[in-house]
């Protein structure tokens, strides 16, 4: 019955961490999933989440289905961490916010709810490049997906230009998918200004903006900073649509938490979305898991343990930066690897871009055993004292050929 199924092919980003699980030579390295590593290069659990878990426990919880649209006090206290205190629609009680199973729920969720009711528009347009997964998710939502310039080759940085004129050039009314922080896969981010300005085209060409907001805390160190667009376009009087995922900066990633909101006009109209949400979310798979909202309520929930987290938070950022270094100083001067390698320096967040090419990634994954996406994009975070310099000395030798 099932002959004409044909094969399909591995995932960009998870079938890497395939391929890195058959490879059994000692010296592998995996750098394709965006997961946190130690400076051991290993799984990292972070402590203040320890302590979150063990208070969850204490509390003797039951194991009841959570509301279709998750539990309630996660949800308030995600959408106060993504917009702040002294946000207008959440103090109007005008944000209408569900639980998730993590980013890609949200996504998906924010997919479906604006391809059934954003009455302007089914084109939604996402940054060249964007995150793989971005692509499949809102086509089988049912949007058009179509893309704007985001990244020049030649300064290895944000093509501004390009954006605005895509962005300008977009049909009104067309939703336009905005990476909050830490650009994925490129590491580039706007500045403050650039996202004024990226707010005032959006206003005047009535583009609907949708966040996706998967690395709070991962691009500064702060999750206030790292919430600057966000806060910006609400602030300006946009009404926004907003993914957020606590897989990275809470390092919850098998726990699939996340959060799905849309401002909307007044509490009334939030209510009407709210019923909308849970009649997209109920078929697709009833209600979300409970056990990861619980520890990141615990947490955003307990002064002391929101502060340990933060700095947890900011220790594995800075972890990150160090490596940055640790990585430029070893390509550009110690090696003198062919071309410039100074983005691996100004990027942020998780990941670097780094320029390598899919004939020089097939080479690095084929010889050294060290893998990454085909776009040469690399996760900082697998990167560590114990396996930096041969990852140096690879790279060194797939440029030289
Ligand atoms: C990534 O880009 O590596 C992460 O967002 C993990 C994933 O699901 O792709």
């Amino acid at each position: 019955v099932w002959s004409n199924v044909q094969a399909g092919p591995p995932d960009a980003i998870l079938g890497i961490t395939e391929a890195f699980k058959a490879d059994k030579d000692p010296r592998k390295i995996n750098l394709g999933v965006g997961a946190y590593r130690d400076e051991n290069g290993k799984p990292y659990i972070l402590p203040s989440v320890q302590k979150a878990e063990e208070i969850v426990l204490a509390s003797v919880p039951n194991k009841e289905y959570l509301p279709i649209t998750g539990l309630p006090e996660f949800t308030r206290n995600a959408a106060l961490l993504a917009y702040g205190t002294e946000s207008t629609p959440l103090k109007e009680g005008a944000v209408a916010v569900t639980q998730s199973i993590s980013g890609t729920g949200a996504l998906r969720i924010g997919g479906e709810f604006l391809a059934r009711h954003y009455p302007k528009s089914k084109d939604i347009f996402l940054p060249a490049p964007t995150w793989g997964n971005h692509i499949p998710l809102f086509r089988d939502s049912g949007l058009n997906v179509r893309s704007y310039r985001y990244f020049n080759k030649e300064t290895v940085g944000l093509d501004f230009a390009g954006l605005k004129a895509d962005l300008e050039a977009a049909p009104e009314g067309a939703i336009v998918l905005l990476h909050a922080c830490a650009h994925n896969p490129t590491g580039i981010d706007p500045t403050p200004e650039q996202w004024a300005q990226i707010s005032d085209i959006v206003k005047e060409k009535k583009l609907f903006p949708f966040f996706d907001m998967a690395y709070q805390g991962f691009a500064s160190g702060s999750t206030t900073k790292d919430a600057f667009a966000v806060r910006h376009f609400v602030e300006q009087g946009h009404q926004v649509a907003l993914s957020q995922s606590f897989a990275k900066n809470m390092g919850l990633y098998g726990e699939r938490v996340g959060a799905f909101s849309v401002t909307t006009a007044d509490a009334a109209e939030k209510a009407r979305v709210d019923s909308q949400l849970k009649i997209i979310i109920r078929p697709m798979y009833s209600n979300p898991p409970v056990n990861g909202a619980r520890i990141a309520n615990a947490i955003l929930s307990n002064a002391d343990l929101y502060t340990q987290w933060e700095s947890e938070v900011k220790g594995m950022a800075d972890r990150i930066i160090s490596m940055r270094e640790k990585l430029y100083n070893s390509l550009q001067k110690e090696l003198n690897t062919p071309g410039e390698w100074g983005h691996i320096k100004s990027q942020i967040g998780m990941f670097s871009f780094t320029g390598l090419n899919p004939s020089q990634t097939k080479a690095l994954a084929e010889k050294a055993h060290v893998y990454m996406t085909h776009d040469g994009r690399i996760s900082m975070a697998g990167l560590n004292g114990g396996n930096i310099e041969y990852f140096a000395q690879s790279v060194d030798k797939a440029v030289r050929g």
